[in-house]
């Protein structure tokens, strides 16, 4: 009767977030009420998604990881810069943490290189969680529920290592490969479950020499783990300076890490930034960044020039962009 119980409050917290990808914009999903699940129940997995969601990560237990990634958007922040303690405002815009099994590096400045190391930055960053990392695993190591917990799943107490690792192995689970995109990639011949003839034509465009998105946007995750300058920074309104602010080598101005883009059309606003609202924005960009920002610093000799994309082009490259969301989340992950 208890575990009945349990359960199906268990089903009831990971329901509150299961509204996923709606196309328009519901609200913010909020993450105040956990609801634990029954010990034997647990999974490495499950262990570090109901951490990823919980406030005790944060000084006042206000903030999750959940409440910059945000399940319903790929786990990525709708706004340009997400609001951390205190309610102050980030520097850069939160991207998703969804495919980021391969990452070679993560982050836009590429300063962390794995997900259990990459973990260590929100939680102490005082803008973010604000909380010191041994003080967050004494927090974690006292909890009624986590020290059981991760007796159950690591046959040990809570300790730094255990808890990043069980939210690195959350954030691995959430790797995304059944797109329109990669359907068709599988299989050319599908009727209506692969490309439309419209993002075929994109992904053409896509892959072109006139547009040249494949250059840095390679596949499977269209990143391949590179920092370019895509002409984001002139010194002036736009200041940040990216990888060079890790490396101090002047080649690294204003250089960035190529984001994946799967899921993108969920994932908006864009760039390190947020500067751009919408995908036919960052098109517009592409196509001519002169008409968006002057005087760039060490600008990508391909992006030196306008691209001189047509109107189609631009609509079918939209449109392959939009067949890189994964449509099966809902029957991936039933109840989260
Ligand atoms: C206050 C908002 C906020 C909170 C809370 C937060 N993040 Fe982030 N996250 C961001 C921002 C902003 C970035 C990008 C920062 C940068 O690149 O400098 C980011 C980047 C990341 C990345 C890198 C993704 C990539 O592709 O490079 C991962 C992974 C990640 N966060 C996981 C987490 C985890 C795990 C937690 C909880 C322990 C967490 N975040 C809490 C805002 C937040
Ligand atoms: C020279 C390498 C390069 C080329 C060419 C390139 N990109 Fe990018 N792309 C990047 C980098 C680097 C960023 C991140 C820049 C930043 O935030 O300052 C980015 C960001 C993006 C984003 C925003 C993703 C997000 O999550 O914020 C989209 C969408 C995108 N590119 C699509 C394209 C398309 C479509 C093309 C072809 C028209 C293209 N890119 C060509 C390197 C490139």
């Amino acid at each position: 009767m208890k575990i009945g119980l349990f359960s199906s409050l268990f089903l009831a917290f990971f329901i509150s977030f299961s509204s996923f990808f709606l196309g328009n914009h519901p609200e913010k999903t909020s993450n105040s009420r956990i609801v634990f699940p029954p010990i034997d129940s647990l999974s490495e997995e499950i262990l570090g998604e109901i951490l990823f969601h919980d406030p005790i990560l944060s000084l006042d237990s206000s903030i999750s990881c959940a409440s910059c990634h945000i399940k319903e958007f790929a786990f990525a922040d709708t706004v340009p810069l997400s609001v951390g303690m205190n309610g102050s405002l980030g520097k850069r815009n939160a991207p998703s943490v969804m495919n980021t099994a391969s990452r070679e590096s993560l982050f836009w400045d590429g300063r962390a290189n794995s997900l259990e190391h990459q973990m260590h930055f929100p939680v102490q960053d005082g803008l973010e969680m604000a909380l010191k990392f041994s003080q967050a695993v004494q927090r974690v190591s006292q909890h009624p529920f986590y020290s059981k917990a991760f007796q159950k799943v690591y046959g040990q107490k809570p300790d730094s290592s255990t808890i990043v690792q069980s939210i690195a192995a959350f954030e691995r689970s959430l790797e995304t490969t059944n797109t329109p995109n990669d359907r068709w990639m599988e299989d050319d011949t599908l009727n209506g479950r692969g490309l439309t003839p419209q993002q075929i034509s994109g992904r053409n465009v896509f892959r072109s020499d006139k547009a040249k998105c494949l250059d840095c946007h390679f596949t499977p995750d269209f990143t391949g783990d590179e920092f370019w300058n895509i002409g984001l920074f002139n010194g002036k309104e736009l200041n940040d300076s990216g990888r060079f602010s890790i490396t101090r080598n002047p080649q690294d101005i204003g250089k960035f890490k190529v984001p994946g883009l799967r899921n993108v059309a969920v994932t908006a606003p864009y760039m390190h930034n947020g500067m751009f609202k919408t995908l036919s924005d960052v098109i517009e960009y592409y196509d001519n960044p002169s008409k968006f920002v002057k005087n760039p610093i060490n600008i990508d000799h391909r992006l030196s020039k306008p691209l001189g994309l047509t109107s189609k082009e631009k609509a079918d490259l939209e449109a392959f962009l939009r067949s890189l969301t994964d449509d099966q989340f809902a029957s991936k992950f039933p109840n989260r």
